[in-house]
């Protein structure tokens, strides 16, 4: 790809999108721009890529620029470089609780929010996307393009985007916390230690995802097939069937109420 990419924040998300795209060689080295409040954060990268002393530096040229930064920097930063942002450039934002209409009260062109999962380190990711109108679908293209170096990209609306992060970006939490208590409870009937518990369920994981997924499996499929009537698993699979919907009801409720206070949070750092 021949096109400029500003990158600003160097921090969990900055540190790995750069890595990414080097790893990839997606972009090429004087073609990744990096900035950073604290300088001394990026020098090292000196030798990698384009580093830059400021924030203006990073956009000027830049036909994308990744916002990395926490919602309470995302005002400061967008009044600093909005009269250095080209005008056919693409603004991506990494923050979901920012919402477009925040955003283009300060930047009027073309935006994109982006959110990678965890599992972008290891390229499994489902990075969600959406777009403001202004967006066309070459830009849609590149984008995708761009972030397909760590995994899936899919595009959603705008208001779907909290559902679709706690159903990829907080999930991986949630099932290891899930998976955490069943391994607990197995080491209290077992002399296996307990990295062993964790692999055999870790790869039973992924050979259930695998399986549903390559042979288009419900989960009821899987159920049916591995609890046979008066079976040993039809006992478990009954306990969780009658007792986990109202953890689940809670899971989402507790999250998407704490996502709401976020992105009012957000929205009154953005008008203060
Ligand atoms: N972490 C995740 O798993 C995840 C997943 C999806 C989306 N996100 C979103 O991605 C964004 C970044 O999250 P993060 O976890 O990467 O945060 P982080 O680790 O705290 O990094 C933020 C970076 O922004 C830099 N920064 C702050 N103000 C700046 C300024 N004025 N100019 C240039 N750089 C500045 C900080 O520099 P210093 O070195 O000076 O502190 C730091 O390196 C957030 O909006 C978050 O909601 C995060």
């Amino acid at each position: 790809m021949d096109r400029k990419i500003g990158i600003i924040g160097y921090g969990s998300m900055g540190r790995m999108l750069v890595e990414k795209f080097m790893d990839s060689q997606c972009v090429s080295a004087k073609d990744l721009l990096v900035a950073n409040r604290t300088f001394e954060k990026i020098v090292h990268l000196k030798d990698k890529c384009t580093v830059c002393e400021s924030n203006r530096e990073a956009t000027k040229e830049a036909d994308i620029v990744f916002l990395c930064v926490r919602p309470v920097d995302m005002k400061d930063i967008l009044l600093e470089i909005k009269e250095h942002i080209k005008e056919d450039s693409l603004l991506v934002s990494l923050n979901g609780s920012i919402m477009f209409e925040q955003i283009e009260q300060i930047c009027k062109g073309k935006i994109a929010k982006a959110i990678p999962s965890v599992t972008a380190e290891v390229n499994q990711s489902q990075t969600l996307v959406c777009y403001n109108e202004q967006v066309t679908d070459a830009d849609k293209e590149c984008l995708t393009g761009l972030l397909s170096c760590m995994g899936m990209v899919i595009e959603l609306p705008e208001h779907e985007m909290g559902m679709g992060s706690e159903l990829v970006s907080c999930m991986p939490g949630f099932i290891a916390a899930i998976f955490q208590e069943l391994c607990e409870s197995a080491k209290k009937h077992t002399s296996l230690s307990e990295s062993q518990i964790a692999r055999m369920v870790l790869h039973t994981m992924e050979g259930t995802g695998t399986l549903m997924l390559e042979k288009e499996y419900s989960f009821e499929d899987v159920i049916s097939r591995v609890a046979t009537k008066g079976g040993i698993t039809e006992e478990g699979t009954k306990v969780i069937q009658e007792q986990f919907p109202v953890v689940a009801d809670d899971v989402f409720e507790k999250t998407l109420e704490k996502r709401r206070q976020t992105t009012e949070k957000a929205r009154e750092s953005f008008e203060g």
